[in-house]
């Protein structure tokens, strides 16, 4: 089965049945920690590099292309605008240590693994 590789959190998610699947929102619901802020292609919080897949991704939106310009041409993408329809890695650059960007990434890295968790325990 097709899947997500989050390089930068080392999550790795499955594409389910429907064929394809929503970057930001399968980080933020299996807790790969993909930073956002507006989710809707307005601050570039969610700016992500492919690693590989390109051309397993859905087509550029217009509002990525306001955003990153020619930053597409050199492999990046925004991860509320994007869908994995096949095997992809992507990455980002972790916010430094000691900000206060870190300081909430790292408090729903923590959220994100509580809840996974318990969606294991569901199972
Ligand atoms: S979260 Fe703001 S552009 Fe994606």
């Amino acid at each position: 089965m097709a899947q997500i590789y989050f390089k930068t959190s080392g999550k790795r998610i499955e594409i389910g049945p429907e064929g394809e699947a929503h970057i930001l929102r399968s980080s933020i619901r299996y807790g790969a920690g993909l930073p956002y802020r507006c989710a809707g292609g307005r601050c570039g919080t969610c700016k992500l590099f492919v690693e590989s897949g390109m051309e397993n991704l859905s087509p550029v939106r217009k509002a990525e292309e306001r955003m990153l310009g020619p930053l597409i041409e050199q492999g990046y993408r925004l991860g509320c605008q994007t869908y994995a329809r096949g095997d992809c890695t992507v990455s980002w650059t972790p916010a430094p240590a000691g900000t206060r960007e870190y300081a909430k990434l790292r408090a729903f890295w923590e959220r994100a693994d509580l809840s996974e968790r318990t969606l294991a325990h569901r199972k």
